[in-house]
């Protein structure tokens, strides 16, 4: 049966308390909204749109970019009205989705079962039992069992608040039978709204049949009305991905200190500290150890590579058997080839390192390609900014630098040159041989120390 899914985002989410649009908060480092797309895509609908309205301007650029048709909502008069608006997206299908943007976690699988679970004369809706069900739609069943109903929570009596199955919001309607009955929907009620919800009993009328599918987990279905419970929908999915990680063979200090707000591929016998952070697409080898409080974003990690607490690694190459840290710094277009080593606040960008080499301490390191076995002393700063337009800096193999030295871009370095310590070098070094700046050391004899003035 063609699928059509229309996804519910104009709403403002007043709760949140902020003046971004509820389903452009962020989830696992992604909005709400780009988590429902994604998921949403995985199952090829024949179309699809994003009903827009509150914020629009903040919502449209995502949109536009994600490739993602859009249909505005200019008044948020309820669920029922939204889809409404999107009634031409669904007029060559057979069946419509309902999404909502502010229900993040619905598994692919889940939404297929709810799919498949009945035929073109039926309505389809996702439930979860809670406890606790304040705020949600009841789904309101005869002695039967069936369903004849959803009541929302704002024109519920006792009895129906009693009633602890829920509905997520999530449906599947048959679309033709949708564009000709949504007319029939009246914003007599407690919000004065066109609820979605009030299908169901149109539905029934109409003789269609209702099918439920119950969700376990009630992650999946909750939606996100409050920073709360936002906070909540965060932790649990990263419970989720630390678990799925530690069955991948991954070693995790802490299972509740560990956030991965991007696609993580791994090896096996990784060891990760406490307060890790991985961003965006990243990769790591086999038997790789994270220190606590690292940062990694877009980045891939060879083979046996250690990094040691609180290094920051963004869009860099790590090689394998490589030394990080701790309190390294990799920026955007690093490379480190095996077995190099960067040390303790030493910052380096766009810079290749070549086999074995080192920058152990207290160095910057930026828009230079380094060979192999290089040494790199204490304090050494390539000056790759003349203040206009950035320059390379070229090292050879076997180079040794002194510490504090200065290496001025555009400059070469040519192999095995030796630079003495606390050299400004401003013109290019030759290979195999010493190159210094010269400084006469000079001592004051009778010299004292300044006093502390008495006042
Ligand atoms: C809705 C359901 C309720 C269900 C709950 C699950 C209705 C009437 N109620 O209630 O049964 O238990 O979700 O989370 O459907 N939206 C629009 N345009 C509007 C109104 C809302 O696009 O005019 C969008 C919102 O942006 C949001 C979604 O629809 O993404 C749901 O709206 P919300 O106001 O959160 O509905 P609930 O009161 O939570
Ligand atoms: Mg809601």
């Amino acid at each position: 049966m063609s699928l059509s899914i229309v996804i519910l985002a104009a709403g403002k989410g007043s709760r949140m308390k902020s003046a971004m649009p509820k389903i452009m908060h962020k989830l696992a480092g992604t909005t709400l909204l780009e988590h429902v797309i994604e998921t949403a895509q995985t199952l090829s609908p024949q179309s699809m749109a994003v009903v827009c309205g509150n914020a629009a301007d903040q919502v449209l650029p995502l949109l536009a970019e994600m490739d993602v048709p859009v249909v505005m909502q200019h008044e948020q008069l309820g669920t029922g009205h939204a889809v409404m608006q999107a009634d031409a997206v669904f007029s060559d299908v057979e069946q419509v989705l309902v999404l909502y943007g502010d229900v993040p976690l619905t598994q692919q699988s889940t939404l297929n079962a709810l799919v498949n679970c009945g035929n073109n004369n039926s309505l389809r809706i996702l439930t979860t039992q809670l406890d606790d069900p304040t705020g949600y739609g009841r789904i309101v069943r005869n002695d039967a069992g069936n369903v004849i109903c959803i009541t929302e929570q704002k024109d519920a009596d006792q009895q129906t608040l009693a009633i602890k199955e829920v509905n997520s919001g999530i449906m599947v309607l048959p679309a033709k039978w949708l564009q000709r009955s949504l007319s029939k929907l009246s914003n007599n009620n407690a919000q004065g709204e066109y609820y979605l919800t009030d299908m169901v009993a149109l539905a029934v009328n109409d003789g269609l049949e209702i099918k439920t599918v119950c969700c376990d987990d009630n992650a999946e279905v909750a939606g996100v009305n409050t920073r709360q419970q936002l906070a909540e929908l965060e932790r649990h999915y990263q419970q989720l991905q630390a678990n799925e990680l530690m069955a991948r063979g991954v070693t995790l200090a802490d299972p509740a200190r560990i956030d991965i707000r991007g696609t993580l591929l791994t090896g096996t016998d990784i060891t990760i500290d406490v307060n890790v952070i991985l961003e965006g697409n990243v990769t790591i080898a086999d038997n790789v150890e994270i220190g606590a409080n690292c940062i990694i974003k877009d980045s891939t990690i060879g083979e046996g590579t250690i990094i040691l607490a609180n290094s920051m690694i963004d869009s860099s190459e790590v090689g394998t058997n490589v030394n990080i840290g701790p309190f390294a710094r990799l920026r955007p277009g690093t490379v480190l080839s095996a077995n190099s080593k960067i040390g303790n606040f030493v910052e380096t960008k766009n810079a290749n390192i070549g086999e074995g080499s080192k920058v152990n301490h207290l160095s910057y390191i930026g828009d230079t390609d380094m060979g192999s076995n290089v040494n790199i002393g204490a304090g050494t700063i390539t000056c790759n900014y003349d203040g206009v337009n950035k320059h390379r800096t070229t090292i050879g193999d076997n180079v040794f630098i002194g510490s504090d030295s200065q290496l001025i871009a555009p400059i070469t370095v040519e192999a095995g040159a030796t630079i003495g310590a606390g050299t400004t070098l401003r013109k290019d070094a030759p290979k195999s041989a010493l190159t210094l700046t010269k400084s006469v050391q000079k001592t004051v004899e009778g010299w004292k120390r300044p006093v502390k003035i008495k006042k």
